[in-house]
């Protein structure tokens, strides 16, 4: 049984890593805020608007418990995930979870084009945007760096990059 979760923060390439690694296995792929968003027929900025931040984490709790269940797939989380309630923890004992791992710089640049699809991001300067990704990194590192294995993504860009890292996490996960 091969159940992977990919960790991360936002602009990490979690998503599009995680959909070429699951093409190449022939597993399916899950995105967790694809799936909630399909869920509650609402998108991530509405949920955010309606129920907050406390009510998303909730149901990103409940959802993370029914995907992480399910065998042989590849799940991108969301980037707060790991750090709320238990959810380290508990992909931990799921999943092979791989942090997918990028400095502040390279985040930022994957970051400022889709800052308006991030509730956290939205409204915010550059220079804002910055200070927030370095700060909020180095509060969510902790809980990153409890996954099961790191892979340094910061050189993710191209298509033959996005291709080297999948063979690199595969080498990495023996798989
Ligand atoms: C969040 C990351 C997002 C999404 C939500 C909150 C976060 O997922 O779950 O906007 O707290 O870092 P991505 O990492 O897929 O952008």
């Amino acid at each position: 049984m091969t159940r992977i979760i990919l960790i991360g923060y936002m602009g990490a390439g979690k998503t599009t890593v995680g959909k070429a690694l699951a093409r190449e296995l022939g597993l399916p792929f899950y995105d967790l805020d694809w799936y909630i968003e399909e869920r509650f027929r609402r998108t991530i900025p509405q949920i955010f608007a309606e129920k907050g931040e406390d009510g998303f984490r909730r149901i990103e709790q409940n959802v993370l418990h029914e995907v992480a269940e399910f065998e042989d797939i590849i799940l991108s989380s969301g980037g707060g995930t790991p750090c709320f309630f238990d959810n380290m923890e508990y992909m931990n004992g799921q999943a092979m979870t791989v942090y997918l791992k990028a400095t502040p710089e390279i985040l930022f640049q994957h970051l400022k084009m889709g800052k308006t699809e991030r509730p956290l991001l939205k409204g915010k300067t550059d220079e804002e945007l910055m200070d927030f990704i370095r700060q909020s990194l180095a509060v969510r590192e902790p809980f990153y760096s409890q996954a099961r294995y790191t892979l340094d993504v910061s050189l993710l860009d191209d298509y033959n990059k996005i291709k080297d890292t999948v063979r690199l996490l595969r080498e990495l996960l023996n798989i």
